[in-house]
């Protein structure tokens, strides 16, 4: 539990072992469920609440604070991460109501079995006094479900904005304040949870200029005292730029597909191309998705399994597909034995990327020589294509 401002307290809960979310997302850092309590000279209210499995760390936090009626749940979002504990606080705080927006109302239901008798619905930039206190409550929808709405507390100038602008960061103090570490962080969540939604992210970041925002207070990670720092990250990373970096993803089962990889990041390296380059095989692939933010190509190196491409890489490629890029540039190299469909299949795969495919390079065993000269055209087209970005 921390104050945040008068009258203003973090209630949520630190997860800091927590490694995976979602059975799918590596959190290296842990996470928190920030949850914030404002006490208004007339009104109480809870901004989201806690994952069930914290649920006791949020209860006794309230307790703690010698909390005895909490009129209003806010739920900016239905996920169940700051949804899950909404029913423990309704059980132990029963004239509390649930504000959020209609399509937050439905999901509820259907995802807690919350009563619909239980909710209050709220339009866009509809304010809510607490007495000595005004909430507004903003429309920001996709970041990054349908539902999402943020809360501005006028008074105080705090934008509580659930998990835009947040990050799976776990630290005790809110107010940790190493810019470089919570902008690594940031920069992952966005990649792994934001990037799909990125023009619609623009269009939330213009609704809230009109703001006057002292502090940022995410549902996840730390708080945000100088809100313009990650507003302007968030504009840069959605923004339509890409960066001279090419991302080559490959996973090789005699070498042969690896022999390729290593050819390529040299032939790229030495035309001035920045490359990353990852073996699949035991890759965290948040580490692939921070790179997706900027690079302006990525590259798709597998070996042929049962005439297709190698379940690790068709993972890969599935979740590079889900996460829209703004990548410009995709290849597509590797290797076979007798008969492939690498290229057929990958390319069926990738129907959310807006991408140029350049020419592929697929060895029959070893690559030889005339499939290394192809993988120098390759890099030279690459590089060349680079020079051209804006
Ligand atoms: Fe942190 Fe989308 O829930």
């Amino acid at each position: 539990m921390q104050q945040i401002k008068d009258s203003v307290f973090s209630v949520g809960a630190n997860d800091a072992k927590r490694r995976l979310f979602d059975e799918l997302i590596p959190l290296p850092d842990g996470t928190t469920y920030n949850s914030y309590l404002v006490k208004g000279s007339e009104k109480t209210v809870l901004l989201d609440a806690v994952d069930s499995s914290m649920q006791d760390v949020l209860l006794n936090n309230l307790d703690e604070l010698k909390i005895k009626k909490i009129d209003y749940v806010v739920a900016h979002h239905a996920e169940q991460d700051h949804s899950g504990t909404i029913p423990a606080v309704l059980d132990k705080y029963p004239e509390a109501k649930v504000i959020c927006s209609d399509k937050c109302k439905l999901m509820l239901m259907d995802l807690l079995n919350i009563p619909e008798d239980k909710f209050i619905v709220v339009k866009d930039r509809e304010k809510m006094s607490l007495g000595n206190k005004t909430l507004e409550f903003i429309y920001t929808p996709w970041v990054h479900w349908p539902e999402t709405v943020v809360t501005y507390l006028h008074d105080d100038r705090i934008l509580f904005s659930c998990d835009f602008f947040g990050s799976h960061l776990a630290k005790e103090d809110l107010f940790f304040d190493d810019a470089e570490k919570i902008r690594e962080a940031a920069k992952r969540y966005y990649a792994e949870i934001m990037m799909p939604f990125r023009t619609i992210i623009k269009a939330n970041i213009e609704t809230l200029a009109k703001y006057q925002i002292e502090i940022i207070a995410p549902s996840h990670g730390p708080i945000h005292t100088k809100p313009e720092s990650i507003i302007n990250l968030y504009k840069e990373w959605a923004s339509d730029e890409v960066k001279n970096l090419a991302i080559i993803a490959y996973v090789s089962m005699h070498g042969s597909t690896k022999g390729m990889a290593d050819y390529l990041e040299e032939a790229l390296a030495k035309r001035g191309v920045a490359v990353r380059k990852y073996n699949l095989t035991g890759t965290d692939i948040g580490q692939i998705a921070v790179d997706l933010v900027d690079a302006a190509t990525i590259m798709i190196g597998t070996p042929t399994v049962l005439a297709g491409i190698h379940p690790t890489a068709a993972h890969a490629v599935y979740l590079v597909n889900a996460l829209r890029p703004k990548t410009r540039f995709v290849s597509i190299f590797g290797s076979f034995g007798w008969g492939a469909r690498i290229v057929e299949t990958v390319s069926s795969m990738i129907p959310g990327l807006k991408a140029e495919v350049i020419p592929p390079v697929i060895a029959k065993g070893l690559p030889k020589e005339k499939d290394f000269e192809a993988l120098e055209e390759m890099a030279a087209t690459i590089a060349e294509k680079h020079k051209g970005l804006k």
